[in-house]
């Protein structure tokens, strides 16, 4: 197994306090989506510390936060504690969530976690968001480092849009593709929203 693939690298940087990509706040792509979109079961994976978890709460949507990383998700449950608001948190690997999650979310919401999982498992990674969401159910990503080649390393590991849709190309259509203005500074133009929607199993 990757390094990468292991609780306890992540475990170490949040250790570390080392955690560059943490926008320590909501990300405001995602806030400013929030308008469009009707409350539902919502899947953040790889979910880090959890702001947008409790944002996606605060506006009335079932949130279910997963992380491996012990400090992710104790940051996830006291911010959680700290707001009033519930957000299911489960401490444990993403690929472990099908076949018991199988069909339950309306949207999953992915910001740097696609890109921290090893480039080999970018088609399970594929297999298992499908899985996990109802049919009709919209995952919501923003695809990162796109100014980054896979040779050079990682994580974050680069990818291309071009990647990211042969991951998505049999039983999804694409509901949204932007460059959004409201992409943080340091990820302008480097970073692309896509909303892709399941169409079929
Ligand atoms: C780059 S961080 C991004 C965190 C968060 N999405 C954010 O934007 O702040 C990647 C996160 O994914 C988690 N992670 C990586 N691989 C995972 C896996 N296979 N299962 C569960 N969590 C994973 C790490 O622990 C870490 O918190």
């Amino acid at each position: 197994m990757n390094k990468v693939d292991t609780f306890q690298f992540w475990e170490d940087i949040y250790l570390k306090d080392d955690a560059g990509w943490d926008l320590n706040g909501v990300t405001p792509i995602f806030d400013s989506l929030l308008d469009e979109l009707n409350p539902g079961k919502v899947c953040i994976i790889g979910c880090g510390r959890g702001y947008d978890a409790v944002l996606f709460a605060q506006k009335g949507f079932e949130v279910t936060a997963v992380d491996f990383a012990p400090s992710a998700i104790n940051s996830v449950n006291s911010l959680a504690k700290k707001t009033g608001v519930i957000v299911h948190t489960i401490q444990d690997d993403i690929f472990s969530l099908t076949p018991e999650y199988a069909n339950t979310f309306d949207f999953i919401i992915e910001q740097t976690c696609f890109c921290a999982i090893h480039p080999t498992r970018r088609n399970e990674y594929g297999k298992l968001v499908k899985s996990i969401l109802k049919p009709g159910g919209k995952l919501i990503g923003l695809w990162f480092p796109l100014d980054k080649k896979i040779d050079e390393g990682g994580p974050p590991w680069g990818t291309t849009i071009e990647d990211v849709k042969s991951i998505f190309n049999s039983g999804w259509s694409i509901e949204k593709e932007e460059f959004p203005s409201l992409s943080i500074t340091p990820r302008k133009g480097r970073e692309k929203l896509i909303v892709f929607k399941k169409i079929i199993d």
